[in-house]
């Protein structure tokens, strides 16, 4: 497979075309940002860590039935991964009160759900991703009322997943974002990434954060706590 020219430029990753016009080359960067891009900065490593980290777990789910745009890890940073149109919904799933889940509600961060909560946004900067529900959500034309019970079904069963395989590393998964894509055949797959920048992870004994929160917050030791969860889940 040849990387050729590259196709777009987010925030965290580039998207590069190949030879094969199924699959493109993800890049994932050290750059970091928070509140739509307000907030900029660098994490040394970051890159590397949240390439091999999603890769690590989407290969766990797609063991378990769930299917993800993985291929192949090519490097440290960058990863062949099947083309999909992204459906334009962050799908957000909450264990536990935290972020704009405990600012918008009004109450703490830490409370305990009884049942996992999935959210939606409409994924577009310029709006700052409102939040949307499922009738907002075909009524815009971002996805059908099919694709969209799919979804959720493939949300909470990923939860279960990453929860359990947390859970013996440690970690806490109090809540995280995902975004799913549609291949040329229509096929719906888990797309982008699950990493400390996407996820919520707090030390199960201690609940020390061990995400992008200390960049987003200033707590300081943002790169340990990605090389923290390194070790916990990839075991170096
Ligand atoms: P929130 O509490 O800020 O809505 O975030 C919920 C989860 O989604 C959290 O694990 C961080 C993740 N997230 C992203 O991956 N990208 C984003 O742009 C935002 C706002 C949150
Ligand atoms: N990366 C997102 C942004 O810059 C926000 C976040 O992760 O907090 O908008």
């Amino acid at each position: 497979m040849e990387k050729r020219a590259q196709l777009y430029e987010g925030k965290a990753k580039k998207v590069y075309a190949t030879d094969d016009p199924e699959i493109v080359i993800v890049s994932y960067k050290d750059d970091a940002t928070a509140f739509d891009g307000k907030k900029k900065g660098t994490i040394q490593g970051k890159g590397s860590i949240n390439n091999r980290m999603t890769n690590h777990l989407m290969k766990m789910l797609s063991e378990h039935g769930i299917p993800t745009h993985l291929i192949e890890e090519l490097s440290d940073r960058e990863t062949a991964v099947r083309k999909v149109r992204i459906v334009p919904l962050e799908v957000i799933v909450r264990n536990i009160s935290a972020g704009h889940f405990a600012s918008r509600y009004g109450v703490p961060e830490g409370i305990v759900f009884d049942d996992p909560v999935v959210e939606f946004s409409y994924k577009n900067d310029e709006l700052h991703d409102p939040l949307l529900n499922d009738d907002h959500a075909v009524a815009l034309k971002l996805a059908s009322r099919d694709e969209i019970a799919r979804i959720r079904k493939m949300a909470l069963q990923i939860n279960g997943l990453l929860k359990a395989t947390l859970s013996e590393a440690g970690v806490t998964l109090v809540d995280f974002k995902l975004e799913f894509g549609k291949t040329s055949d229509g096929t719906l797959v888990l797309a982008d990434e699950i990493s400390p920048d996407t996820c919520r992870f707090w030390d199960s004994q201690t609940g020390e954060k061990l995400d992008k929160d200390r960049f987003r917050r200033d707590l300081g030791g943002v790169e340990d706590a990605y090389i923290e969860m390194r070790r916990r889940i990839l075991g170096e």
